[in-house]
């Protein structure tokens, strides 16, 4: 049986919603209180035992590269100053056991084509798929949103798609998939559309940025060319795929902020900042201030 041990982390769009935050550098780096949102992203894939990690650059490539690797001069300095504490937050960004590896992709062909660029790294393994713009927070019982789903990817060995239910005049914003019963959480996918029209929807289940996914789904990629937008999208990869394999639907455990949009930034900051043990409390005080004050 196969577990997953690989991932791809699609960061080379436009993020041409967050302009001009987004001029310089990726939406990825965009911080949720103190550590951006990439790395939040790593740390879930790490929690589902995933020890390769496969980003997928565009042209404002640097910052992440540099987050993943050692700070030298950074480190030097905080361990002279005696900042213990700091020096092994920064240390401690990535694990000693997990890889980080770079790909370009030279132009934002959109997320299919991003995907397909790691096909030389993924080979003929299952992979998962994290957009990172997509900030999860797990189960009640802590457990992550791609752990949820490496678990049952070792249970079903197919394909998986994470999918919540959205107001029908937001199915245009996602892909859309019509299901069919299965097991607990985990439904059959039938058909998948890019960005429907509400009129148009097949349902209101729409796919959210977390897959784990066949390697078969690469040899669909390279010749579904363009699609919705203009662009290599991932969807239609996906509903090719789905003619030869088993594709589920997977109702995830947990929340989801869209920051790739400023409102989702902002609530995700706030219930970030309401739970973080240095910030919380007065935060919270603050925020009952201002209420009344209002
Ligand atoms: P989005 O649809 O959110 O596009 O991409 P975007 O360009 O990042 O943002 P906006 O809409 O212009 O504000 C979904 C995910 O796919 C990645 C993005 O980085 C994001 O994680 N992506 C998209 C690529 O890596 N390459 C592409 O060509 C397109």
């Amino acid at each position: 049986m196969k577990k997953i041990r690989k991932a791809v982390f699609p960061v080379a769009g436009l993020g041409s919603r967050f302009l001009p935050a987004t001029k310089a550098q990726p939406k990825e780096m965009l911080p949720i209180v103190d550590k951006p949102l990439i790395q939040y992203a790593v740390e879930e894939a790490v929690e589902a035992g995933i020890t390769e990690m496969i980003f997928i650059t565009g042209r404002n490539k640097r910052a992440i590269e540099d987050h993943f690797d050692k700070a030298y001069e950074l480190e030097a300095e905080l361990e002279a100053a005696g900042k213990e504490k700091l020096l092994s937050m920064v240390r401690e960004v990535i694990p000693k056991h997990i890889h980080c590896m770079f790909i370009r992709q030279s132009e934002a062909l959109g997320l299919g084509h991003a995907v397909l660029c790691a096909r030389p790294i993924v080979g003929d393994d299952p992979f998962a798929v994290l957009l990172a713009d997509d900030f999860m927070q797990g189960a009640a019982d802590g457990v992550g949103v791609m752990a949820q789903m490496t678990a049952q990817y070792e249970k079903h060995q197919a394909s998986l798609l994470a999918v919540q239910d959205v107001p029908l005049e937001q199915t245009k914003q996602y892909g859309i998939v019509s299901v069919q019963p299965f097991a607990e959480r985990c439904e059959k996918v039938n058909a998948i559309v890019e960005k429907p029209s509400p009129d148009k929807a097949p349902s209101t289940l729409a796919v959210v940025g977390r897959y784990v996914l066949s390697p078969h789904i690469f040899s669909y990629l390279e010749k579904i060319g363009k699609g919705a937008g203009g662009e290599i999208q991932l969807t239609d990869g996906i509903a090719a795929l789905m003619k030869d394999e088993t594709v589920l639907a997977y109702r995830y455990d947990g929340r989801r902020f869209d920051c790739g949009s400023k409102l989702g930034y902002l609530q995700a900051s706030v219930e970030i900042g309401l739970q973080h043990p240095e910030t919380g409390a007065a935060f919270s005080e603050w925020l009952r201030e201002q209420r009344h004050a209002g």
